[in-house]
């Protein structure tokens, strides 16, 4: 296929694949194992099965479409996720999982032609639950398949409502019955979430580390009393210390050398949630980035010591619990240089950057070589409806997917397994 036919063509795709779960602001909602979730990941599907892939799932439900080009050899992985937050934009993940899916049908067509001579198979993957928002922790198919989250944790965790990821992966009746393949390398395209490339006019980010995070659920524990007929300094206010947890979350970022330091509370449950009530319990999810490991450091210090004082100042307990963590790790010089060597050939400016958000490549550049890239997003925009990536931005980063997908199945960081699953 031409290059100007994929362009078109995967404009197209991605046009029909944003209508699964579309909202009316222009965005999307699929969260993990849900039914727009199942859609798009049914849709999915025919597409791989149409370009000749074979489809199946492992046990925690990651989505692979499998190309067996060299009987035996490890596969090169290439993927993203299609999960989506509430209320969210078409691009974070699903842009990179489409892209996959169009970089790896030309290779295969490449191998068939005879113009590309494979040293290891090809694998699309779709992970499950990269975002977090219904079930956590986030990255969590790409956790269990490299090991660091047991599967059954991941099956146990549950929503609001109680479901667990084991009966919403259940629900549509695939087979979860594939043991992941050997892995060579991995692939993921993304767009950037926030305004770096815009900003100095680049087509193309190559990951090259990414931020520290800290992720936290922080219970407060008050007791339960009458709003108005308890006497002030006998209450034990849940949310009033919830309250004093989010400023002192917020105002850790002034306190700690500028730009260093991104802090959030995004999540809050109370009990009982009454109003004539003064709340017994209040739960919070805090998140504390970081591009330097001893900024972060300090900064879980200095919320230890907030917690301490207002325990003492709201009359509650506080209980810290770390649910998702990792570190300042970079990816592989070999893999970012591969990236820039096929934008060179491409013509396409590039630049190295950082990643904030954490994505599925942060697991895997832990177990296998991998190249993470990056497309600009329009003004930084995204877990918002409002997310946009421009078209010619968009089928650049295919064509380079496309290029480095095609080193790696040539075997250009190695065809031998860096990493086999579960062994
Ligand atoms: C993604 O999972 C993130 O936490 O950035
Ligand atoms: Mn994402
Ligand atoms: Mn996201």
């Amino acid at each position: 296929m031409q290059q100007h036919e994929q362009a078109e063509d995967f404009l197209e795709d991605f046009a029909t694949m944003s209508g699964f779960g579309a909202t009316p602001g222009g965005g999307v909602e699929r969260q993990a194992g849900s039914a727009a979730d199942h859609e798009t990941r049914a849709w999915f599907a025919g597409w791989l099965e149409r370009a000749g892939f074979e489809v199946r799932h492992d046990a925690v439900s990651n989505q692979f479409g499998l190309l067996e080009l060299v009987p035996g050899a490890p596969y090169v992985l290439v993927g993203s996720h299609l999960d989506s937050q509430p209320l969210a934009g078409r691009f974070d993940g699903a842009y990179g999982v489409l892209a996959a899916a169009h970089a790896a049908r030309e290779v295969a067509r490449r191998v068939r032609e005879g113009s590309l001579q494979p040293a290891c198979n090809l694998a699309v993957v779709n992970w499950f639950n990269e975002e977090g928002s219904r079930f956590t922790p986030s990255m969590m198919g790409s956790s269990v398949l490299t090991g660091k989250l047991p599967l059954e944790t991941a099956l146990a965790a549950t929503d609001r409502a109680g479901v667990t990821v084991a009966q919403a992966i259940a629900e549509p009746g695939d087979a979860l019955d594939l043991t992941p393949p050997p892995v060579a390398a991995y692939a993921e395209i993304h767009i950037e979430q926030g305004r770096g490339l815009e900003e100095s006019g680049t087509t193309i980010g190559l990951v090259d580390r990414t931020w520290a995070a800290s992720k936290y659920r922080i219970v407060v524990h008050g007791e339960q009393s009458h709003t108005g007929s308890t006497v002030m300094a006998d209450r034990r206010d849940a949310l009033y210390g919830a309250a004093l947890v989010i400023v002192a979350a917020r105002e850790l970022t002034d306190e700690l050398p500028e730009g260093m330091l991104h802090s959030s509370v995004s999540e809050l449950e109370l009990a009982p949630n009454s109003p004539v009530t003064v709340a017994r319990l209040v739960e919070i999810n805090l998140d504390l980035r970081s591009p330097d490991e001893a900024v972060l450091e300090r900064a879980n210090a200095l919320l230890e010591e907030r917690l301490a004082a207002i325990e003492e100042r709201a009359r509650v307990t506080i209980e810290r619990r770390l649910t998702h963590q990792w570190g300042l790790l970079a990816y592989q010089p070999e893999g970012v240089e591969l990236a820039r060597s096929a934008a060179a050939a491409l013509g396409l400016t590039h630049a190295p950057t950082m990643t904030v958000a954490g994505h599925d490549s942060t697991n895997m550049k832990d177990v296998a070589p991998t190249v993470m890239l990056f497309v600009p997003s329009i003004e930084g925009i995204s877990h918002n409806e409002g997310e946009r990536t421009s078209d010619e931005d968009s089928v650049a980063g295919v064509a380079l997917l496309t290029e480095v997908t095609a080193r790696l199945v040539a075997g250009e960081l190695g065809s031998a397994a860096a990493f086999t699953p579960g062994g």
